[in-house]
């Protein structure tokens, strides 16, 4: 039996020259954890291009939704974006990954870190109905360098909070904050420089970092994990060794070499 699925394309969506996502069917048996990730693909040259992509919707609904860079000469990703409604792509069997609530500590509010593409393990956490049960606050940080790049933007202000099965718990705990780093925008600079001057924890009226109360789970460039992780170990954190072990919190690469 092969390792992948083939699934068909059911919408695609580009957010700007060098972002797009788009939704595909699920194989009836596929199981995922909320902040998986899975290897997707195409066949280039009669052989399956496989790179592993996180899943950005929940794992109750019917089918699988993915979020990528464009790259112009990127082995996948200069196919992929090509992809059209109806087109059938691969899909992994054997979904996989760190950025689980199981591996997290109890706490009073978790805080979900992703830049770029690490947000998408955070658009299936935040649509998590246990992700509510377990914390009183949920902090969605998303940095991007341009504007254009925040992705599901509306989704998360406008469309999640009417959610007719988990607004109101989103509407009570989720706190969404963009930032931008290369354009003028309401709220600018990387994450762990909002983290250092304390300008994150004043804009959203919540106290700083304090691992007896807080969690949280980093996705994003080997760089940004590092010097999150730094910032996060120096106040005492203690990351996840994985294996169910859980920590005060857990990380995740984002995958963009495509
Ligand atoms: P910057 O514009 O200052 O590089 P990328 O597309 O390179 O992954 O970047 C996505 C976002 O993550 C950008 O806003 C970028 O800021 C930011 N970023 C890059 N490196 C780090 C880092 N080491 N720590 C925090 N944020 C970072």
């Amino acid at each position: 039996m092969s390792n992948f699925n083939t699934e068909r394309v059911l919408s695609v969506h580009h957010w700007n020259d060098t972002l797009f996502s788009f939704k595909t069917t699920r194989d009836k048996v596929m199981r995922f954890h909320n902040g998986h990730f899975v290897m997707i693909g195409l066949e280039v040259n009669g052989k399956p291009l496989m790179r592993a992509y996180s899943i950005a919707s929940p794992n109750y609904e019917e089918h699988l939704e993915f979020l990528s860079i464009k790259v112009q000469d990127g082995p996948l990703t200069s196919h992929l974006q090509h992809l059209r409604e109806g087109d059938h792509i691969l899909v992994g069997r054997k979904p996989v990954g760190t950025l689980v609530l199981d591996d997290i500590k109890p706490g009073k509010r978790l805080y979900l870190f992703g830049t770029g593409t690490g947000l998408a393990p955070f658009m299936s956490i935040i649509r998590d109905p246990e992700t509510y049960a377990r914390f009183d606050k949920v902090v969605l940080v998303h940095g991007v360098r341009v504007v254009s790049e925040f992705a599901y933007a509306d989704f998360i202000t406008k469309e999640l909070p009417q959610n007719e099965f988990i607004g109101e718990l989103v509407r009570e705990k989720l706190l969404y904050y963009p930032t931008a780093t290369r354009e003028p925008f309401k709220y600018q600079g990387r994450l762990t420089d909002l983290l250092t001057s304390g300008k994150l924890a004043e804009d959203i009226g919540l106290p700083p970092l304090d691992p007896a109360l807080d969690r949280a789970m980093i996705c994003g460039s080997p760089a940004m994990l590092q010097d999150t992780c730094d910032l996060l170990n120096a106040r005492g954190f203690v990351i996840s060794p994985g294996q169910g072990e859980p920590g005060d919190y857990v990380i995740e690469r984002a995958f963009v070499e495509k």
